[in-house]
Order: structure tokens, then C-alpha cells, then sequence
């Protein structure tokens, strides 16, 4: 997917190490650090800096629109994928008998916004068996009191990728509620195909290759009034400054765009931008066709070691992440570290994740280090 001089021109930190932690941080290309230093240099020029601050705003809407599968009007971005979920949640108005179905393979962002005690609403836990996510054990919550479901397309957890499309299926049958997908571990590494989700929302440090700072946000026209952030602020706002302002309630801009509430990050939108303009160079489908044999080398080569894998066996659940428990995971991501080998170790189980800038020889350093650390 990317040749070796393309590798070393856009990735050179790479050619030091074996970095397979996408998952966690990615490694920003050189265009993302140009864009960086381009609102450096935009922002010395005080508000004659502004325009182009939102010139950037726009690029960035309009190609995660792309991403997204809708139009730059159903996209906002806010600060993180955290910030997100807890507007998304004041927007639903929970009351007492309304339900929410969280799964028990998504990040903490996702569920914890629900289960705060002040919320109102009954929270059901779809839970996972040897890995996996059944539809056949999401039907039974499902029901006309449930609200909202949020899954991840991609579990951080353990790399697993949630069959989409029967899952709306399932949740149009047999209640009225709103889907939330996060996409965090998907954007920028597996082709996505969002049609019919009303909550989208993903951060960017991690596939995407952009800055901290950012949480990409898509709902649909067709949901938006349902989904309105009652927030202050006046960026989300409709006519913050009009003469009448304290003479009237406050009307906050529906669906997507409540959910940038203040100024923008504009330096997170910089690189957004860019890095959506990297990705899309590259082609989705082909980090994800380059990375196949990868993945299945690295699995393969797991099964050899006296290790756990709990990311389900069938390739057809797989994205970037393979993930396997060991009681000694620490140590041997130390031992990795200390050869340059870089995977995460956290939430009880290892984690290798591959993206289109690894390559086999990534994979071969990783497995005879976790040979020589397991064995
Ligand atoms: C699926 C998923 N969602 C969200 C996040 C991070 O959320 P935030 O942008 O709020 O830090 C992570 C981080 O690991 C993640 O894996």
C-alpha cells in the first residue's frame, strides 16, 4: 500500500521502531505536522487568521462528510469522543422507563454517559460471548421503552467488529430507538458503510493519523431534531448576539452542529483535515486489502503461543486489532519495549494493532519477541 519510500518520506519515526499501537496513538504523517504548523502560522496573524482557520473547518467537514456518508451539514466536530456521548446524552431528555443499551466491548466513553446515576433511564448491558457480539442476545432487550443503543464498529477491547447491518436491522424491528455507532477504531483503517446510523462519533488521534483534540460527530438530517444539545455557549447557537438576547429562551442549532458548543479547536482541525486528506489518498480499501496478510500472519502466529487470544477466530470480525491475555502481560510488554516493540498492554489483555504503514517485518520482529518473552 505504501511503498518504502513513501514509508520513510511520510512516516521516518518508523524506521526506528516496530510500532503496532494504532489503536492507542497513531503516528501522524508529515502532512498532518505541516498542517500543525500551518495554524502556527496562520494563528500569528491574529484575526486576519480567522477566515483561514475556517477554510480549514470546512475542508475538514466536507471530507469527513465523505467519510461519514453524509453531507457537511450532518457532520460537527467537538474535542473528544467523551465530550460527544455526554451531549449526545443531555440531548435524549432521558426520563424514568426509558432504556439504553450499552455493549460490553465498548470504551468507557460510550457507556459511561449512560450510567451516571443521575440519568434517568433503565441501562441494559449487551454482552458478549467468546468475543463476539450475537444478535440472537441483543433482541431480547430490545423493546418499545428502548431509547438509544451504542456499539463500536470496532471493540477496543478486543478488535472485534460488530456485523452492522443486522444489528440496525434488529433495532429497527423491535424499538423506536436511536443507534450510536463509535467509530473510533474504524475511521481511516476498515471501509464503513454508516447508511442508516443516527449517532456518529469517533476520536482522531488514533487510524485517522491526526491530532488529540478532536471528536467527529455525523447525524443525519433526518434525525437531527431529535438529537438537539441543550447546551449554553454560542457556537451551537441560533443568534447568540441578536439585540433581543435576553429578552427570549435561547434556541440551540439541531443535530450535529450542537455539538461544537465554543470556538473550535482549530488546531485539531488542521490536522483533521489533513489527516482525512492523507487517508483518502491512500485508500481506505487499500490499508485494509495491504494489511490483510498481516493480520492473518500475526494471528497465526499467536495461535503458536502459550497465550489467550480473545479476539474471535473468524477474519471476517477483524479490523486492525488482535488482542490475547497472558498473566504475565506486563512483563512481556517490557521486554518487547526493550527491543523497540511497541503493543499495548492495559484493561487486562495485550493488544497488537496493524495498520497500513506496518509491514511484514513488523509482524516477524513482533512474534520472535513475543516467542522469546512468552516461551
Ligand atoms: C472506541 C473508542 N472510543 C473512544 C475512545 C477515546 O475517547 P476520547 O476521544 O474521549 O478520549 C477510545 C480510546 O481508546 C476508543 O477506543
Amino acid at each position: 500500500m505504501l511503498t518504502p519510500s513513501l514509508r520513510e518520506r511520510d512516516f521516518p519515526s518508523l524506521q526506528e521502531m516496530t510500532y503496532l499501537n494504532t489503536a492507542a496513538e497513531g503516528i501522524p504523517p508529515r502532512a498532518v505536522l505541516e498542517a500543525l504548523q500551518q495554524y502556527g502560522d496562520d494563528k500569528l496573524l491574529g484575526f486576519e487568521g480567522r477566515a483561514l482557520h475556517e477554510a480549514q473547518w470546512d475542508a475538514a467537514k466536507e471530507r469527513l462528510a465523505a467519510f461519514y456518508g453524509l453531507s457537511p451539514d450532518e457532520v460537527g466536530i467537538c474535542s473528544s469522543s467523551s465530550e460527544a456521548y455526554n451531549l449526545a446524552a443531555l440531548a435524549l431528555r432521558l426520563k424514568a422507563g426509558d432504556e439504553v443499551i450499552v455493549s460490553d466491548l465498548d470504551f468507557p466513553a460510550g457507556a459511561t454517559p449512560w450510567l451516571l446515576p443521575e440519568r434517568a433511564a433503565t441501562v441494559k448491558v449487551w454482552r458478549s460471548r467468546a468475543g463476539a457480539l450475537h444478535i440472537d442476545d441483543l433482541i431480547p432487550l430490545l423493546n418499545a421503552r428502548t431509547r438509544f443503543l451504542n456499539v463500536s464498529l470496532v471493540s477496543f477491547l478486543n478488535g472485534f467488529k460488530l456485523p452492522l447491518r443486522e444489528t440496525i436491522e434488529a433495532v429497527r424491528k423491535y424499538s423506536p430507538a436511536l443507534i450510536g455507532v463509535d467509530v473510533t477504531q474504524a475511521l481511516g483503517r476498515i471501509p464503513i458503510d454508516l447508511c442508516d446510523v443516527d449517532l456518529i462519533i469517533s476520536s482522531t488521534h488514533k487510524w485517522l493519523l491526526a491530532s488529540h483534540g478532536g471528536g467527529l460527530v455525523g447525524i443525519p438530517k433526518s434525525c437531527a431534531d431529535d438529537v438537539t444539545v441543550p447546551a449554553g455557549g454560542w457556537f451551537n447557537m441560533r443568534d447568540p448576539f441578536g439585540a433581543d438576547r435576553f429578552d427570549r429562551p435561547v434556541t440551540n442549532l439541531p443535530g450535529a452542529a450542537g455539538f461544537t458548543v465554543g470556538m473550535p479547536n482549530y488546531a485539531a482541525v488542521y490536522c483533521i483535515a489533513a489527516a482525512l486528506e492523507y487517508i483518502a489518498g491512500v485508500g481506505v480499501e487499500a490499508i485494509d486489502e495491504s494489511t490483510q496478510p498481516l493480520m492473518e500472519a500475526c494471528m497465526n502466529g499467536l495461535r503458536k503461543l502459550p497465550v489467550e487470544i480473545i479476539t474471535p477466530d473468524d477474519p471476517a470480525s477483524w479490523a486492525g486489532i488482535l488482542a490475547f491475555r497472558h498473566d504475565d502481560a506486563d512483563r512481556i510488554a517490557a521486554a518487547l519495549r526493550e527491543k523497540n516493540v511497541h503493543i499495548m498492554s492495559h484493561a487486562g489483555r495485550l493488544r497488537v494493532s496493524i495498520h497500513g504503514y506496518n509491514t511484514m517485518q513488523d509482524i516477524e520482529v513482533l512474534l520472535r519477541g513475543l516467542h522469546d518473552a512468552c516461551v
